[in-house]
């Protein structure tokens, strides 16, 4: 063969080897698109970047009872109502609304969710009107006392934190301190009783060792920590919709103004992400949180995203299962640390949390919120080889954690009257036939609202809920507003996400459902859900993106 051939040959050789190479690329690439999840939180890049373009403008006050199109009888009968509930708020909630309207000058996260209770075209209006009153001064059993003395029935249920009712988180908090009292707050060296807490976490998670941490947000950030550690992978693969806490590689969406280059956002109980996750070699950890088994791949359901009737949810125990068991499948065979997120739903769902409610084991669990009796904690638990922060063999190589308040003697000793609690027989009784007893208030609730034709129905994972509506409208973020009327407190997020804590007996479930099904009939004969034939979500929807094209174009 000549040089010239051989050469020639060595450069098909190379082109084949690139254009094979190339092609193998590709495929990998069109697979990980195949297994984002279509919506707009499947691409966190794509939703950070129209985030960014999507232009303000808000109704003046006429639009804002008519922005459906709505005749002018129904706007007159929503302005009238809306005015009467005005009034209703300006009188029964003055102190609380001054006290909060101070305040809101300076804190921050005040400002932040005054401004996104609802939807931001109809955002000032209502904060004139309806001002927020955040302040509480008291609690007692399933109860908060606001300043001006009105009691409401909580279903904020403190961010997921209040289990056990507050009334046993006082008592803890109280009991706790007294057993630390003598040490105090010194930090660094330990109080004994955190042996305690560690046993009883290891026999909970099933697990090997525990750290300590401040927040679910750091406990979080620890377990992917390890994880990349350990596998010496770089990515992390979390579940569109999924909140794993506010830091940048578990938010990789809007929210954080840089991009997460080492996050992987794909769908949940999809074939094509089990794909995915058993193809890819650069996967340390994959993140799940439980309570997305509510909601699979839609975001924390919040009333200032409720543009229209377009939330959905729906759990299904089995399916969720089956989709972990896969998951774990495809982790333990290609070395993925497996992290279960159980900062919210840990101790709420059964006592062996998700783990134990799934019966899927995974290989780092997070804890957080209720676990600390009442005071900040975030935990983690794992197996002992993935806990270890250094190698043997290398001893410069270590993965650091710290944090100055990390087993603070005040927060062990809550935590562990919250974890004794969990031993006694009352601890125990509190589990027993718990998702049957939240499955039938949910039932009997949604009867009540079908038997009135009521447009709003309650999806439910056992004690945790969240307001789905049954026909297209734009103003079902006002439902809220109504409720608190009526003697409801509910978090920021409005009817999205409806919290109880599991000492909620019968008889305030149905002092809850008479306010509920009142303040929906109030809000049925303001006209609020007033619809002509032709309406749909998809017609609201094109409306609104008409308006932001227009706003965009002529502003
Ligand atoms: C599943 C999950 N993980 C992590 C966090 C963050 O916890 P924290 O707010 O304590 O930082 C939360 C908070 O809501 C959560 O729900």
């Amino acid at each position: 063969m000549t040089t010239w051939a051989a050469t020639t040959w060595a450069l098909y050789g190379v082109g084949s080897a690139a254009l094979a190479t190339s092609l193998v690329k590709l495929r990998r690439r069109f697979d990980l698109s195949q297994a984002k999840h279509r919506s707009l939180a499947g691409h966190a890049r794509i939703a950070r970047r129209i985030a960014a373009l999507l232009p303000f403008y808000e109704y003046n006050e006429t639009r804002f009872f008519c922005s459906d199109g709505a005749p002018a009888d129904i706007a007159a009968r929503r302005r009238a109502g809306f005015e009467r509930l005005s009034a209703l708020y300006k009188t029964r909630f003055a102190a609380t609304i001054s006290r909060t309207a101070e305040a809101a000058e300076s804190i921050s996260d005040l400002v932040f969710t005054d401004a996104y209770r609802v939807p931001f075209q109809y955002r000032r209006h209502v904060q004139v009107n309806l001002p927020s009153a955040v302040f509480v001064q008291s609690s007692e059993g399933v109860t908060v006392t606001d300043l001006d003395s009105n009691r409401f029935y909580d279903a904020s249920g403190s961010y997921g934190v209040n289990v056990l009712g507050y009334d046993f988180y006082k008592g803890a908090i109280e009991r706790g301190a007294s057993r630390v009292r003598e040490l105090g707050p010194v930090l660094g060296p330990y109080h004994p009783l955190i042996i305690d807490n560690v046993e009883l976490l290891k026999e909970i998670s099933g697990l090997d060792e525990v750290s300590f941490h401040m927040s679910g947000t750091e406990a979080v950030m620890q377990a992917v920590r390890l994880a990349r550690f350990h596998t010496r992978r770089s990515h992390l693969v979390r579940f569109c919709g999924a909140y794993h806490g506010w830091w940048g590689d578990v938010q990789p969406g809007i929210g954080n103004p840089v991009p997460a280059h080492e996050t992987y956002t794909l769908a949940e109980m999809s074939e094509d992400t089990l794909r995915v996750i058993a193809s890819r070699h650069n996967i340390a950890c994959v993140l799940v949180n439980p309570l997305q088994a509510l909601h699979p791949n839609a975001s924390a359901p919040s009333d200032s995203a409720l543009v229209d009737s377009g939330r959905r949810a729906h759990f299904d125990k089995g399916a969720y299962a089956e989709w972990l068991r896969r998951l774990r499948e495809v982790c333990s065979a290609q070395n993925i640390v497996l992290i279960f997120d159980e900062v919210f739903v840990g101790f709420r769902l059964a006592q062996g949390g998700a783990q134990g409610y799934f019966g899927v084991h995974a290989d780092l669990v997070t804890y957080g919120k209720t676990l600390g009796g009442g005071l900040p904690i975030g935990v983690v638990c794992g197996r002992a080889a993935l806990m270890r922060r250094f190698r043997d063999e290398r001893p410069a190589d270590i993965c650091f954690a710290r944090g100055t308040f990390n087993s603070h003697p005040y927060v062990m000793a809550a935590m562990n009257e919250f974890l004794r609690h969990l031993r006694t027989p009352q601890g125990q009784a509190v589990y027993r036939d718990l998702d049957a007893i939240w499955n039938a208030r949910a039932c009997l609730l949604n009867e009540r609202l079908r038997n009135e034709a009521l447009p709003v129905e309650i999806a439910n994972l056992s004690s945790i809920w969240t307001v789905c509506y049954t026909q297209p409208s734009r103003y079902n973020w006002m439902l809220q507003y109504y409720l608190r009327a009526e003697g409801l407190a509910l978090s920021w997020v409005g009817t999205g996400r409806l919290i109880f804590s599991l000492d909620y007996t019968d008889a305030d479930f149905v002092a809850v459902a008479d306010r509920f099904v009142t303040a929906a009939r109030a809000m049925q004969a303001d006209g609020w859900w007033w619809r002509n034939a032709s309406m749909t979500n998809k017609l609201i929807r094109r409306t609104i993106l008409k308006e932001i094209i227009a706003r965009r174009l002529f502003s």
